[in-house]
């Protein structure tokens, strides 16, 4: 069997490396399409170096852009290459740009399609990803899902059962996986952080692209850092922005993106973790950490219910929230968040219907 992997943002590589690793272990042929969304180093080719991904066979270099200019670019590269492959399965990961263009691409072109992250819903669709996601698991012939709140979000959009297959968490594999080598970074160390330091995402338009939102961040921030440590690692659209308004974040020690391990390390030594990132929810979710989004809504509602997330519309709560956080005597892993999901990818591919039609056939 052979598995074409699509891939192009940060948030995918990690996923990608816990499904990679277990087919490699069963045997599979894999080849890694990356369309190039993503393509400076801290947001790309380090996370393959610090993940043992083997490089990407191919690189569609599509770049920036808006998002029709993009997905344009990425569905028109990704044609011939998808259609020459002779792969069995297309996998694709999460909810960016990338997967929505080669989940249109592989379904026109009639291979099947496994979508590893499906069925989460925010229920928001001035968010781009909640229509990525929205489309990919339409189109998707295997719907591989982290949770079971997933599984019944497709069931009431209809998607027949036999499509449906819990595996749990890929991203929590990566995790545990990486977790060794992410402390012997030693990257706390390095900053001089210590344990009462607030760590900081954000790149959302939502948060970053109005002027007045990013301010009001910025001063809660401001706020938080006067008691202390806050690490700020900005998103090259997040440091833009911050240029644009003008806003010099008193206190705060600002870095550029950072690498995988790295992020680990500092989170898993953290106080407290603010963020409007998905996986970043599920991840502190894992570690024990405090974590409150700054979002309206989440399409990962289990960090909720039975992890360290909380939701957080104004950002002048901040500072409070922040000297109230307390981690849990002991972390809670939802059902299926326990370093093993890759391995149910692929148990889900090979129990496949098509799958075994085709071992018949070939008997
Ligand atoms: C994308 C995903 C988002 C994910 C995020 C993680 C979509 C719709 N969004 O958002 O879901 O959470 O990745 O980072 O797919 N840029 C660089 N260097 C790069 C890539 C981008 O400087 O290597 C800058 C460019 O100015 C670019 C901007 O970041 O225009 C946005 O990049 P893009 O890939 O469009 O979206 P992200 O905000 O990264």
């Amino acid at each position: 069997m052979k598995l074409l992997h699509v891939v192009g943002a940060r948030p995918n590589f990690p996923k990608l490396a816990s499904v990679y690793r277990a087919a490699a272990a069963a045997g599979l042929t894999q080849q890694i399409v990356h369309t190039g969304q993503h393509y400076d180093a801290e947001l790309s080719s380090s996370f393959f170096g610090d993940l043992s991904i083997p490089a990407p066979d191919v690189n569609l270099s599509v770049g920036s852009g808006t998002h029709g200019q993009q997905t344009a670019r990425m569905i028109e590269r990704l044609e011939p290459v998808i259609g020459g492959s002779g792969a069995d399965w297309v996998l694709v990961y999460g909810d960016v740009n990338s997967t929505l263009a080669a989940a249109l691409v592989a379904s026109k072109l009639g291979v099947r399609l496994a979508h590893v992250e499906a069925g989460l819903r925010s229920h928001d669709r001035t968010m781009p990803e909640e229509i990525n996601r929205i489309v990919t698991d339409r189109l998707a012939d295997l719907l591989l899902t982290p949770s079971r709140d997933a599984d019944a979000a497709l069931r009431a959009e209809g998607e027949p059962e036999e499509e449906i297959a819990f595996v749990g968490n890929v991203m929590v594999d990566t995790l545990l996986h990486s977790l060794p080598a992410a402390r012997q970074t030693r990257f706390r160390n390095q900053l001089g952080v210590d344990g009462s330091a607030v760590i900081v995402t954000l790149h959302r338009p939502s948060n970053v692209d109005s002027p007045e939102r990013l301010r009001s961040i910025a001063a809660a921030l401001s706020e938080v850092a006067r008691d202390r440590p806050v690490v700020f690692p900005a998103h090259p659209r997040t440091a833009e922005r911050l240029a644009q308004v003008g806003t010099d974040l008193p206190n705060v020690r600002r870095l550029g993106p950072v690498a995988y391990l790295c992020m680990l390390d500092l989170m898993e030594g953290a106080h407290a973790v603010i963020t409007d990132s998905g996986g970043v929810q599920e991840e502190t979710t894992v570690l024990g950490v405090p974590c409150l989004t700054l979002r309206e809504n989440t399409e990962r509602p289990i960090t909720i219910s039975e992890g360290t997330n909380r939701l957080v519309s104004d950002p002048a709560t901040l500072p409070g929230l922040i000297r109230r956080a307390r981690r849990p005597a002991v972390p809670h892993r939802p059902e299926g968040w326990d370093g093993q999901a890759g391995e149910r990818v692929v148990q889900a591919l090979l129990a496949h219907p098509s799958t075994k039609a085709g071992v018949l056939a070939e008997v």
